[in-house]
């Protein structure tokens, strides 16, 4: 499979590309600089350059014209409103619009539990980047496109732990980045999981034994 992921120097889009290499993929990515283009050569990869902000749908879609599927990865992490806005939302409708251009149905997108952390009333910022992810979620969920809306807990760097909860509906507490990016890689290699918003939490399912059980009857 061939995967591009949007956010692909940050912290879950760096072992996503990993994981999928490791996977036998061919994975290649959006980063904003030069050096992190060549950084990311000498490990097989390859980024093409542009900013999430300004590309145009076009111009992001010749960027991923050979691509299976996409991963989109990226988030301001904090950088205020407006970056919130433009990256959290804005980013996710401008790459349904390039997925469209690119003929690339499949897309994965990393999104968040829509209560997360709503009772330390952590005030304006997060309740903007909040609202940004819903909106997001449901662009992509009435884009028509092969979606899956991937929303893990709190992200911690801990070495993956390999086991997870994942479902439409689960507990949020906490789940390494790691496991984020090994239950995505699993769950853009399975065909069946489609149109399906997932919560991921730490848990004790197996990441596979997990993506299995959330394939729906057909
Ligand atoms: N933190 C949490 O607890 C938590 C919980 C649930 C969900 N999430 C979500 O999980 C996702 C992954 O989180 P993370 O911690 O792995 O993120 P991260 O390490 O902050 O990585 C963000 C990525 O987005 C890229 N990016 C930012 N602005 C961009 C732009 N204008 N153009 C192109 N790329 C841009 C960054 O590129 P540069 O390297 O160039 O900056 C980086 O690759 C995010 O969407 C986040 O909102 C986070």
């Amino acid at each position: 499979m061939r995967v591009f992921i949007i956010g692909i120097t940050g912290g879950v889009g760096s072992r996503l590309a990993r994981t999928l290499q490791e996977r036998g993929d061919t994975v290649s990515g959006l980063v904003r600089r030069s050096d992190q283009r060549e950084r990311l050569r000498t490990a097989g990869i390859e980024a093409r350059v542009g900013d999430l902000t300004t590309i145009t749908p076009d111009d992001l879609a010749g960027l991923m014209r050979d691509v299976d599927a996409i991963a989109f990865t990226a988030g301001a992490g904090g950088g205020g409103h407006d970056a919130t806005s433009a990256i959290d939302r804005d980013g996710v409708i401008k790459t349904i619009t390039a997925a469209r251009i690119a003929g690339v149905a499949r897309i994965g997108l990393v999104s968040v539990f829509p209560e997360a952390w709503r009772e330390r009333n952590l005030g304006a910022g997060f309740d903007h980047y909040i609202a940004m992810k819903k909106e997001a979620d449901i662009a992509l969920t009435q884009s028509g496109l092969d979606w899956i809306v991937l929303r893990p807990a709190v992200l911690l760097d801990d070495p993956g732990r390999g086991t997870v909860a994942l479902g439409p509906a689960e507990l949020h507490g906490e789940i390494t980045r790691q496991d984020v990016a090994d239950t995505l890689a699993a769950l853009l290699h399975e065909p069946r999981i489609s149109r399906q918003i997932l919560e991921l939490n730490h848990g004790d399912a197996w990441i596979e034994e997990a993506v299995e059980t959330n394939i729906r009857a057909a």
